[in-house]
């Protein structure tokens, strides 16, 4: 039996495999499918300081490598989140990381503030998604906003602060630094690559916002070039997500520098794949003679 525990950012986790935000809700329902305490953390939907409506129209579409989404971050708020959820969140077996939004700096302090309650071990701060007008994208594009709020949000929290990238930049490396130099203690990646889905015969998008973003095994190639590019780059912990479906490919992201991993869309094909994730990677272990997951974290002979 190989050892598949780690330490991230001071928490204990049974394995290095996190349950993707917006793809696991709260763990409450998913937690009837798989052994919670196999699972290292989970990500909780993302959360602003009040509820968002999200996005009107057609949200989610299937293609034929991934699916597109365009949510909008819909999330009941995190007053309503912390009263009405996090009791039950609290008796799961497993770390639960929140995920937070907001559309300026003062707000994701805010949210970060109103987050930093018991139950909950770090922040994960979305400046990633390109689904909604205002907030989200913005920040994770520019550099100097990102590092605003990493810093706004680090200033508002003793809890570890994980700054989720966005892959719709041309330099991921610069976002990076920047967070990094801003105090964030880890940073994840990807969220979405931008795309359209055309619906030929009305000659219209399908999806309500016409863009959403591309998830599941389309993206992996791209999300783990920006995990190999990232994880040089900076000191801190880096968590790759992106496209895993299998024990196999956490082996590759975490060969490419990644200390944790997350699974999001195939969670939503197969609600039991974050526990067939790891019980492969236990396997791959074994016939790799690897005694500790750890070891083999930046091990890519580039
Ligand atoms: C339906 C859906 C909702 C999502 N909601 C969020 C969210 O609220 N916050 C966030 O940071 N990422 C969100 N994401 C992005 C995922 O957490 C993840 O970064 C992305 O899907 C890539 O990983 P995957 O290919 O394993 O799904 C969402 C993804 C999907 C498919």
């Amino acid at each position: 039996m190989s050892s598949l525990t780690v330490n991230y950012l001071g928490i204990p986790m049974a394995s290095p495999v996190i349950g993707a935000s917006g793809t696991v809700g709260y763990g409450l329902e998913l937690s009837d499918y798989i052994d919670m305490k196999k699972i290292g953390a989970l990500s909780g939907k993302g959360l602003a300081p009040t509820p968002w409506k999200g996005n009107e129209g057609v949200r989610v579409v299937e293609t034929t490598s991934g699916m597109l989404n365009c949510i909008g971050l819909e999330n009941p708020g995190a007053p309503w989140f912390i009263q009405h959820y996090l009791p039950e969140v609290r008796k799961l077996p497993t770390a639960f990381i929140a995920n937070m939004v907001g559309k300026s700096v003062e707000e994701y302090a805010e949210c970060a503030r109103m987050l930093t309650v018991p139950g909950i071990s770090a922040l994960e701060v979305n400046i990633s998604c390109p689904n909604v007008k205002e907030g989200g994208a913005a920040f994770g594009t520019d550099p100097a906003q990102a590092a605003a709020v990493t810093r706004a949000v680090k200033d508002a929290t003793t809890l570890p602060v994980i700054v989720k990238l966005s892959p719709n930049v041309t330099d991921i490396v610069s976002i990076a630094k920047a967070v990094e130099d801003a105090g964030a203690d880890s940073i994840s990646l990807i969220n979405t690559l931008l795309g359209i889905a055309i619906d030929t015969r009305t000659r219209r998008p399908i999806l309500g916002n016409i863009t959403g973003g591309l998830s599941g095994p389309a993206i992996k190639p791209v999300a783990l070039r920006m995990v190999w590019q990232t994880a040089k780059a900076v000191h801190i912990p880096v968590c790759g997500l992106g496209g895993i479906m299998t024990g196999e490919d956490v082996v590759e992201f975490m060969m490419a520098g990644a200390s944790t991993v997350q699974v999001g869309t195939a969670n939503l094909a197969d609600p039991t794949a974050m526990e067939r994730i790891v019980n492969e990677m236990d396997e791959w272990c074994d016939k790799n003679n690897v005694k500790d997951i750890n070891e083999i974290v930046g091990t890519l002979k580039d």
